[in-house]
């Protein structure tokens, strides 16, 4: 038993739900959907297992899923399956009324956990100094609603890895310089698409608030926040050769959250609506290797039983905080909404929903 489980807090799953069989569990969990009907809206990303994805309403990428929590009015309870910050952007982006549900708290997302709100004021102070106000923050949606807070604030903009070539081709025609965050990867490989040159990027460290590797400022155009994601980073170019040795007609496909170097080595990259959209297309009998997170490979795998499909990376595993939405945690939140005392309430306070909203706004209109 986990310590925490000992602790008597109601948002915690009592051990009773593991002791119930997969069966009861998928049982209720309909029962239970049924009878809120369209109260109740189940959204589930990509990556999440398929013993959650199965109840899902909608399965998307995280551009996606903002999409259709904006346009969803109907629904009393959102139960999230994804990831903190996708339930708290369904939030600002959904009715008061409606109440956002993620059903483990625990959730999060080691990215967006790599950008908090003090370092980046200090970054900001630093970089104002340093380059006067010739800065436009973009920050992926793999932030906190802080953080996409602060760049509303400052006339910036979200981004996903669907839009990040669009958003960040605007963002440059306002300022002359971006600083993009928390993903150093997904910047890079999105400027260098657009054209900008490596020497013309630079990595801003948070821990030492500074530009790291004395770059020429002169050049600046695209400030990179010294953040990754734990699961992409794990995709390497000796794996890359590895497929190529082994296996040379295997076409590699991966996200952009990839390091520079593997992006550049792999035959495409993209979203995982891309990557999803890719295999869907391709050949029969074709053979693939894709750098994405695990849960969605494996799908991937057993929806194309005519087409050769592996992970890129042998000893992959899934995104750790993607998998603590499992079916008795699910089940745990809905029996929360039948008992009126639901748990894992997701709500961004008012100030911060105001200015984030801009940020979440530019992006999807621009
Ligand atoms: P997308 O859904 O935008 O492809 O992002 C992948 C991801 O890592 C989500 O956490
Ligand atoms: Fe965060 Fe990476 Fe997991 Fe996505 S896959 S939730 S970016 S840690």
């Amino acid at each position: 038993m986990a310590i925490l489980d000992l602790i008597e807090n109601p948002e915690i799953m009592p051990q009773g739900y593991k002791a119930l069989s997969q069966t009861q569990m998928v049982e209720r969990v309909w029962q239970i959907k049924e009878s809120f009907g369209d109260k109740l809206f189940l959204p589930a990303h990509h990556y999440q297992k398929d013993e959650v994805i199965q109840f899902a309403d909608a399965i998307g990428d995280s551009l996606q899923l903002a999409q259709i929590a904006a346009k969803n009015t109907q629904a009393d309870y959102i139960v999230f399956c994804g990831v903190h910050f996708m339930a708290e952007t369904a939030d600002m982006l959904t009715k008061a009324n409606q109440s956002v549900i993620l059903p483990d708290m625990r959730a999060g997302c080691t990215m967006a956990d790599m950008a908090n709100l003090t370092q980046l004021e200090n970054a900001w102070q630093s970089l104002e100094s340093q380059l006067g106000q010739t800065i436009l923050p973009l920050t992926y949606v793999n932030s906190t609603a802080e953080i996409k807070a602060f760049v509303g604030r400052h006339g910036g903009a979200t981004v996903t890895s669907s839009n990040a070539k669009r958003i960040l081709s605007w963002a440059l025609e306002q300022q002359q310089r971006v600083l993009f965050l928390p993903d150093q990867h997904l910047g890079r490989n999105s400027a260098f698409d657009l054209g900008v040159a490596l020497d013309e990027m630079a990595i801003f460290s948070p821990e030492h608030n500074q530009l790291l590797g004395s770059p020429d400022v002169s050049k600046l155009k695209i400030i990179l926040w010294q953040g990754h994601c734990s699961v992409h980073e794990k995709f390497t170019v000796q794996n890359i050769q590895q497929i190529r040795q082994s296996s040379p007609k295997t076409k590699i496909i991966v996200h952009p959250e990839c390091s520079h170097e593997v992006v550049t080595a792999a035959d495409f990259a993209g979203s995982t609506k891309y990557i999803i959209d890719v295999l869907n297309e391709a050949e029969p009998n074709s053979q693939w290797a894709v750098g994405t997170e695990m849960n969605l490979v494996n799908r991937l795998i057993s929806q194309h039983p005519d087409k050769q499909i592996c992970s890129l990376n042998p000893n992959m595993c899934p995104c750790l905080t993607m998998n603590r939405i499992d079916l008795p945690h699910l089940l745990f939140a809905l029996e929360s909404l039948v008992n009126k005392a639901p748990i894992g309430v997701i709500k961004v306070d008012e100030p911060t929903t105001t200015d984030a909203i801009k940020a979440l706004e530019r992006m999807l209109t621009i």
